[in-house]
């Protein structure tokens, strides 16, 4: 393995932020660290790239000791972080030239590699404009550039599409599925199932600074099955409606709804099938892909702190 965490504690004053993290990437892997806001992400991600010590455990990058040589580790990772470090007055080019000088790059040498990391991350029309005018995803992806100057081995990113929209999202994933094409190990967070997903070979879900679940996607998603079947109701109507569906159904609860897993449209048709029966009219009713709160739902028997994202709903059937 390329990275490994063992036993990793962080307090700041009262607050305890790792509670003991554990985690490991096997070389030319994706990591993806799923948890929602406050869990410990960027930590982690701070305590593996040398900016935080931990007080307490051990850390390793391609087996070097990360606290005792910060200094051997810091040319083989590559750090993309929830807040860009890019100069806004600076050009693209600029901008890359600049991170290759820093990197002890000779002028020519990092004129060649901004070339390069322009044209691989698709900025190269955008090249001479200065950065200011660029959208969220084009900025994004000029910092992940950034980050690969050096051409590290194993590359942190944090959070790498928050606050994106769906297009420039998809294009960072594929920039990411083509670093890993071409061998480089990623650690990135998320607080989107749907995100680690799409990218990750396997899933460490952490919570209150400590990992709760690890599995392949497919392992995670199946504590909630290929989707979920969602029934809005009622305080009246809940207690009725949550019995009648659990001599069926492994049931799930919040606050304002009942959850079955459900393995395709079918399982929606039972449940009005199921609810029908008995004149139980539900306020809504619909199939969704899995969210994070299903996955904690399902660990915990609790869902996720407010501050997680909002679940994104496929298909929704009004009222039955
Ligand atoms: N510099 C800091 N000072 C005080 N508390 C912090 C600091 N950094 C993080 N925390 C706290 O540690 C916990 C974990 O934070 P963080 O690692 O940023 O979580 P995440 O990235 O998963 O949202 C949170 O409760 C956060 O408020
Ligand atoms: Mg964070």
């Amino acid at each position: 393995m390329i990275v490994e965490a063992r036993g990793v504690y962080k307090s700041f004053k009262e607050v305890e932020a790792l509670r003991g993290v554990d985690l490991e990437v096997d070389e030319g892997e994706i990591l993806g660290v799923l948890g929602p806001n406050g869990a410990g992400k960027t930590t982690t991600i701070n305590i593996l790239t040398t900016l935080m010590r931990p007080d307490a455990g051990e850390v390793r990058v391609a087996g070097i000791d990360v606290l005792s040589d910060p200094g051997e580790v810091r040319p083989l990772i590559g750090l993309t972080g929830q807040f860009a470090a890019l100069d806004a007055n600076l050009t693209a080019r600029e901008n890359l030239v600049l991170f290759g000088r820093l990197f002890k790059l000779g002028a020519r040498k990092a004129m060649r590699r901004a070339d390069e990391l322009l044209e691989e991350f698709s900025l190269a029309e955008a090249a001479d404009r200065r950065t200011v005018t660029y959208s969220g995803g084009m900025r994004r992806r000029l910092d992940l550039a950034a980050s690969m100057i050096g051409r590290p081995r194993v590359l942190f990113l944090d959070e790498p599409t928050t606050g994106l929209d769906p297009r420039s999202r998809n294009m960072l994933w594929d920039v990411v599925r083509q670093l890993r094409g071409e061998g480089v190990t990623v650690l990135l967070t998320t607080q989107y199932l749907a995100e680690a997903d799409e990218l990750a070979d396997r899933i460490v879900v952490i919570d209150k600074g400590t990992v709760i679940a690890e599995g392949t996607p497919a392992e995670l998603k199946s504590l909630v099955g290929g989707s979920v079947c969602e029934v809005v109701i009622g305080e009246h109507l809940r207690a009725q409606v949550s019995d009648v569906l659990a001599q069926r159904w492994e049931i799930t609860q919040t606050d304002t709804k009942v959850i079955v897993p459900a393995e395709s449209a079918a399982t929606l048709f039972d449940v009005v099938r199921t609810l029908d029966a008995q004149r139980l009219v539900p306020d809504d009713i619909g199939l969704r892909h899995p969210t994070l709160d299903d996955v904690f739902l399902a660990l915990t028997g609790s869902a996720t702190s407010p501050a997680a994202p909002a679940q994104e709903s496929t298909s929704t059937a009004g009222p039955a």
